[in-house]
């Protein structure tokens, strides 16, 4: 089940730091929280947090802050079943594009955001620190 849900910034940025190899501080959770942007989670039936999605909303755009499903249970279809719903809930509040970027070396997120809809629109040459020297980030740009 996906919802919105306020979101507890130490979990967020544990589930991501287990899930990823580069992940979001608490402080940096703590700070997007308080700024309200919009966060939506996948909850087990049992109630537990498997993945979430932070964005952000300025009038008719979004941006997809973040994304992440726990590290158990990652490839089982659940990031497609929170983007897609993610993007259905900002479609009905009126967003129009949706953007977000992405490390060019991220298989499975830049499969998972082709399936859902996203397409390449532009490229930032050396954008991301990375394990040796920099990496260049995909800009991707969707319809919801
Ligand atoms: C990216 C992430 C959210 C995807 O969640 P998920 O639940 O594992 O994704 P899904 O199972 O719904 O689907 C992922 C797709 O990637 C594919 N995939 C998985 N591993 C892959 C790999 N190493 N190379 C290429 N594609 C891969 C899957 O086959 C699937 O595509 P398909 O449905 O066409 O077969 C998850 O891997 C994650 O949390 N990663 C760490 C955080 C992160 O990188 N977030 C994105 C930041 S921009």
């Amino acid at each position: 089940m996906v919802r919105n849900f306020s979101g507890d910034p130490r979990q967020l940025a544990q589930l991501e730091a287990e899930a990823a190899s580069h992940s979001w501080s608490e402080t940096q959770y703590r700070d997007a929280l308080q700024a309200g942007y919009p966060l939506f989670g996948l909850f087990a039936p049992d109630g537990d947090l498997l993945g979430f999605c932070l964005t952000m909303t300025v009038l008719d755009e979004a941006e997809i802050l973040n994304i992440a499903i726990a590290k158990a249970h990652q490839g089982q279809g659940h990031g497609r079943l929170l983007l897609t719903s993610v993007l259905g809930a900002l479609a009905s509040t009126g967003t129009r594009r949706v953007f977000l970027e992405v490390r060019a070396s991220n298989a499975p997120a830049r499969k998972l955001y082709q399936n859902c809809g996203f397409a390449a629109c532009g490229l930032r040459k050396n954008y991301y620190p990375a394990a040796l020297g920099r990496e260049d980030a995909i800009l991707m740009e969707a319809t919801p």
